[in-house]
């Protein structure tokens, strides 16, 4: 895949929408119904290598993200949820087992443009400012906040996520089985690492701690962190 036709810019301002709609309302990127489309990541497909290669880019958004968002568009078409945003959609399907189709790709959908954004070429280090003082508020430093991170997507048994969410006025740390997300659970995540296998086996095989480090060490972008805190 070539770079985005779109600016680096514009996919942040998007998913950083898509991030706050549930507290903020739904700007006009989330208010969005089907037939929903794949968001163009905000870089080119080799441009987290050596961490995260061009080929696993190349599954990992061309054809894992991409087949949630066709699952989506066809178990919506037709529906009630037709007309509805991806967060509506989201939100109205957690916790309903006989939607749990829709919810899962709906919510993998989300997850996964949340979890692009959240990466950048030369990321990771410390934050500063504001999101650093909530980081020492709720964890003591960085060092502890990035030590359970790191747990949380290393413990996470089978298919899942590892997020840092901001919950009522606190920052924690916290992980999801599978598609669930923590949106549907009242949170406002800031950053993610998918823990799926798609997401590092083709580069790292087993070794997921040494995908998760290199992640939150070398790509974790903050200043997407910062933007997603609720002002
Ligand atoms: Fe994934």
């Amino acid at each position: 895949m070539n770079p985005s036709p779109f600016s680096r810019r514009e996919f942040l301002a998007a998913a950083a929408a898509l991030a706050a709609a549930p507290l903020l309302g739904a700007p006009a990127i989330a208010r969005a119904a089907s037939p929903h489309v794949l968001p163009p990541l905000p870089y080119g497909d080799a441009a987290l290598e050596p961490v995260i290669s061009a080929r696993t880019i190349g599954f990992h958004y061309g054809k894992h993200h991409k087949a949630y968002l066709d699952n989506l568009n066809k178990l919506v078409a037709g529906t009630d949820m037709a007309e509805m945003s991806l967060e509506k959609v989201i939100l109205a399907t957690a916790g309903v087992p006989e939607k749990a189709g829709v919810f899962n790709n709906a919510a993998q959908v989300w997850n996964h443009t949340f979890y692009w954004a959240g990466m950048k070429p030369n990321g990771g280090g410390k934050p500063t400012g504001a999101l650093a003082e909530k980081i020492d508020a709720a964890f003591g430093g960085y060092d502890a906040m990035r030590k359970e991170l790191a747990a949380a997507a290393v413990g996470q048994f089978g298919s899942g996520w590892a997020w840092l969410v901001y919950d009522k006025g606190k920052l924690r740390v916290t992980k999801t089985a599978n598609a669930d997300t923590p949106i549907a659970h009242g949170l406002t995540p800031l950053l993610s690492v998918d823990v799926w296998e798609h997401a590092y086996y083709l580069d790292y095989q087993n070794r997921r701690s040494d995908y998760v480090a290199a992640v939150i060490d070398r790509l974790l972008d903050w200043e997407f962190a910062q933007q997603n805190m609720p002002a």
